[in-house]
């Protein structure tokens, strides 16, 4: 049986997850989905990257004890995956026993086979990359990455030969030229090794700066450097060095990183392989950053987006979908709002979510819900079969190159073309005119290619394509991407199908077009342009405590909401703070909110602001809230609270 091994980087602790890592986890999982449902065995390992300087400072910041501080993100991490609808085989921790001995093992052979030395050198060292930067890579003395300045270090330490296995990886590289894909990364590793020598690798830390690491098992007054650390890893979940069965896991092993830690994957883990006189990995595979206007998305620069605010919103499905449609792989891609809302709109509640719905609608209304004996094909059947075996094929070519995004564009043909089957066949015209056993043949078909296209997506969107085939009688747990499964043909006379679909109800924008903010009163033109122009303002000057306190900001929740006549913007509001009759409000709300978007809605009040009148009503407080690039955004707590409860 063909085997499968597919790994994510292993996160570092330092703080919680965000998109980013999600978006590489859930490649991990979609393509551990795709060859599972290929036939192979699959084995899908993901973890924690635990020790090394910046851990150490970040649990010291916190309070701490590094191991208290990892327990904690760590387990921020393992949870985060199963409430997105991820169970890797194994979720691996660098403080791991078996992988501690991994480690050492590998540090003893490497030593022994004399290609570690004890030296001085001094360089520049980037926390966030944990690793040596040289001078090329500094972008006016920055990491690129990081925005920091390196720190200069210097010390004695212990060197990996890393020089000595550059002509054999360069061989290597060029010998299989998929080892490291898509191209635009593979070509970057050989001009690097084409450009210049390489330097050797310092793989230790003294003691004396620091502790939090696996001790070097021929000095203890050394721990390992994190990355001859962490790569190790993906040796350790398949069970080297003891287990035998480890390398047959091992020449099926696929690596999944970003462009931020192509070198480490690309150059030192083959070169410490060699030298452990191993066989390489057999694939490298590399992805762009997800930006945000124009920023790589980090939490060291902290403009992160939440995975599960994402899937809150559109579903785990609509979030996959988007992340692997979005992004062509290999390059960075952006998130915004409205790509995300235009997306899913377009392509799941249009396309595919129209495509189910009107397909088990007409079935319900003209057969009671059970499929209808196909009739012999004619022009619109085979085309229709034609189209299906090409976009399936390119699917499915695609999805294994790692080339996502054009997969599912392949996959949209069928999509699509089912759409236009539909719309040219006329469904509800055959039925005015009695065409009983051609309407069938037409039903049957769009069933059949319906259930094709959700069997292709069952590894992009597992829970909606799972949905759908049993929506359409099949058992999504016995479905292959193989055989007749894999093959156009009408859905099967007798099934039972569901009488609707419902699958992506349409997402609303989140707010529209930005302008003006809550309570605000309208007033001439010169003093609204001051008022509403800059989106970042510059600091206010500073208050005492005492100013502060004087403001009484409650929480309240939204009892009604109406237009204020006469004036656009504004909605006369009621909110309870738990005072005998609720308050009322005048808030500028109107162009982002329906009225009953924000009943019963908690929201943050100044309560002690003196009443004013706003075109004829008084406001008797005012509603805070956010104005932001995507539009308006209100304030409120995080969890549930009783009215009246006091910010502070
Ligand atoms: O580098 N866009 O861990 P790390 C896309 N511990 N992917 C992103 C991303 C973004 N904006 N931000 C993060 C480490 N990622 C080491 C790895 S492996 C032996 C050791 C994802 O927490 C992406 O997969 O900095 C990237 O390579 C990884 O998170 C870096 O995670
Ligand atoms: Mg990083």
């Amino acid at each position: 049986m063909k085997r499968f091994f597919i790994t994510t980087p292993i996160y570092y602790v330092n703080a919680k997850p965000h998109l980013g890592h999600a978006y590489t986890t859930i490649v991990a999982d979609a393509l551990a989905r795709f060859h599972a449902l290929l036939g192979e065995r699959v084995y899908f390992l993901t973890g924690t990257d635990e020790h090394g300087d910046k851990i150490a400072e970040a649990a010291k910041a916190a309070g701490q004890t590094p191991k208290e501080y990892a327990d904690t993100i760590s387990g921020l991490f393992g949870a985060l995956w199963p409430k997105l609808g991820i169970t890797p085989d194994r979720f691996i921790r660098t403080t791991d026993a078996d992988h501690r001995r991994a480690v050492q093992h590998a540090l003893q052979i490497v030593h022994d086979k004399g290609d570690i030395y004890f030296g001085e050198y001094g360089g520049h060292y980037c926390k966030g990359c944990e690793r040596f930067l040289t001078e090329k890579e500094l972008v006016d003395g920055l990491c690129p990455d990081h925005k920091v300045k390196p720190e200069y270090i210097a010390e004695k330490n212990y060197f990996f030969r890393m020089s000595k296995y550059q002509g054999a990886l360069l061989e290597h590289i060029k010998a299989n030229p998929d080892f490291i894909r898509p191209r635009q990364y593979r070509n970057e590793v050989v001009s690097l090794l084409e450009s210049g020598a390489l330097e050797d690798l310092c793989i230790s830390r003294p003691k004396s700066r620091l502790t939090w690491g696996i001790e070097l098992p021929f000095d203890d007054g050394f721990v390992t450097y994190v990355w001859f650390d962490a790569l190790i890893n993906y040796l350790t979940a398949i069970g080297w060095p003891d287990d035998p069965g480890y390398a047959a896991w091992w020449e099926a092993a696929e690596h999944l990183v970003a462009k931020d830690i192509l070198k480490p994957h690309a150059i030192f883990w083959p070169t410490m392989l060699m030298a452990m006189g191993l066989p390489l990995y057999k694939r490298l595979n590399v992805h762009g950053y997800w930006l945000v206007r124009d920023t790589k998305m980090s939490k060291s620069l902290g403009n992160v987006v939440e995975p599960l605010d994402m899937a809150a919103r559109a579903g785990l499905s609509g979030m996959r979908y988007f992340l692997l449609r979005e992004m062509v792989f290999g390059s960075d891609a952006s998130f915004s709002e409205e790509a995300f809302a235009g997306r899913f709109n377009a392509d799941l509640a249009n396309d595919l979510g129209n495509l189910a719905n009107r397909s088990l609608a007409m079935t319900a209304k003209y057969f009671a819900s059970v499929v209808p004996e196909a009739g012999e094909a004619e022009e619109g059947e085979t085309a229709l079969a034609t189209l299906a075996a090409e976009s399936v094929d390119n699917f499915v070519q695609l999805f294994g190159a790692a080339q996502f995004s054009r997969a599912l564009e392949a996959l949209w043909e069928l999509v699509r073309g089912l759409n236009k089957y539909i719309d040219a066949q006329a469904p509800w015209a055959l039925a005015k005119e009695g065409r009983t056993a051609r309407l069938g043949t037409v039903m049957a078909s769009v069933l059949g290619g319906l259930r094709l296209a959700a069997v292709c997506l069952l590894p992009v969107v597992p829970e909606a394509a799972a949905r759908l085939l049993a929506q359409l009688g099949a058992d999504p747990g016995a479905v292959r991407l193989t055989g007749p499964d894999r093959v156009f043909a009408p859905l099967a006379a007798g099934t039972v199908v569901a009488a609707t679909s419902n699958l992506f109800p349409r997402l609303e924008p989140l707010a529209k077009e930005a302008a003006p903010a809550a309570a605000k009163p309208e007033k001439p033109a010169k003093a609204k342009a001051k008022k509403e122009a800059p989106a970042k303002p510059g600091p206010a000057p500073e208050v005492e405590f005492e100013d502060f306190a004087k403001l009484d900001l409650r929480v309240g929740v939204v009892r009604s909401a109406e237009p204020v006549p006469g004036a656009d913007r504004l909605y006369a509001v009621t909110v309870d703070i738990g005072e005998e009759a609720p308050r009322p409000v005048v808030a500028g709300l109107a162009e982002y909110f329906k009225p009953e978007e924000l009943v019963g809605r908690q929201v943050v009040l100044v309560a002690n602001l003196k009443p004013r009148a706003l075109r004829g009503a008084v406001s008797h407080g005012m509603i805070l809230a956010v104005r932001h690039a995507g539009g308006m955004a209100l304030l409120g707590p995080s969890a549930v609270v009783a009215p009246g409860d006091r910010v502070s």
